[in-house]
């Protein structure tokens, strides 16, 4: 999908994602010390306004301007005084460059074909503090096949060896194919996420 197409998908005034943290977000990232973050393809913004609100000054790119204002909204609705800690920028994860080192920068489903995914994450390696990190969730390459939702393409999911190679130099603190539980009115489904979260020590 381009951005106009994700842009028609935004379109509805309804949040296409549920607005609640990533559940993945809330276990790895809720201990750690607030500093500067990047949210690489933010889409609607709900990591980004989370960290927003625990004291992360974030920047949340992402290529579609409507998923964005829909970020806009809910940082709105949901950071009063914290608004100022959360910035937009409308771009593209795989050439847009960031100003500066951070301490974290979370991708989370960014679903992109080979050589784009590779560029996306040699970026945003590049652009951490010492001691900053990485923390990636995607759907895994298996969920196609063994899971539930995401993407019907291999081409766009992620594999955990490969990820783990892409960011090598930085130190691995988590490696893994996390199950993550859906419930749907139909009952109670298992996706299968890529989680590697990787430190520049
Ligand atoms: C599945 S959504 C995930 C949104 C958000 N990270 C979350 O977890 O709720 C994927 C997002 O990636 C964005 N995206 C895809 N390719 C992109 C690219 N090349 N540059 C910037 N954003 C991109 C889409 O616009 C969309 O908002």
């Amino acid at each position: 999908m381009d951005a106009s197409e994700w842009n028609k998908r935004y379109a509805d005034s309804e949040y296409v994602w549920t607005i609640k943290v990533n559940q993945f977000v809330e276990q790895h990232l809720a201990e750690l010390e607030p500093g500067t973050a990047i949210d690489l393809a933010a889409g609607e913004c709900r990591n980004a306004v989370w960290l927003a609100s625990r004291g992360w000054e974030v920047t949340a790119v992402d290529y579609s301007e409507v998923g964005l204002d829909k970020g806009r909204k809910l940082a709105q609705d949901n950071l009063s005084d914290k608004a100022s800690n959360l910035r937009f920028v409308c771009a593209d994860a795989t050439t847009w460059q960031a100003p500066e080192p951070v301490d974290l920068v979370l991708l989370s489903y960014l679903q992109l074909e080979n050589d784009e995914r590779t560029a996306a994450l040699r970026h945003a390696k590049a652009w951490l503090n010492p001691g900053g990190r990485i923390f990636v969730i995607a759907h895994d390459q298996t969920n196609v096949t063994e899971g539930y939702g995401g993407p019907p393409s291999k081409e766009v999911c992620y594999d955990l060896d490969e990820t783990v190679e892409t960011l090598s130099g930085l130190r691995i603190e988590v490696a893994e194919v996390a199950e993550r539980i859906v419930d749907r009115p139909d009952g109670r489904h298992i996706a299968l996420d890529t989680l590697v979260m990787a430190r520049n020590d």
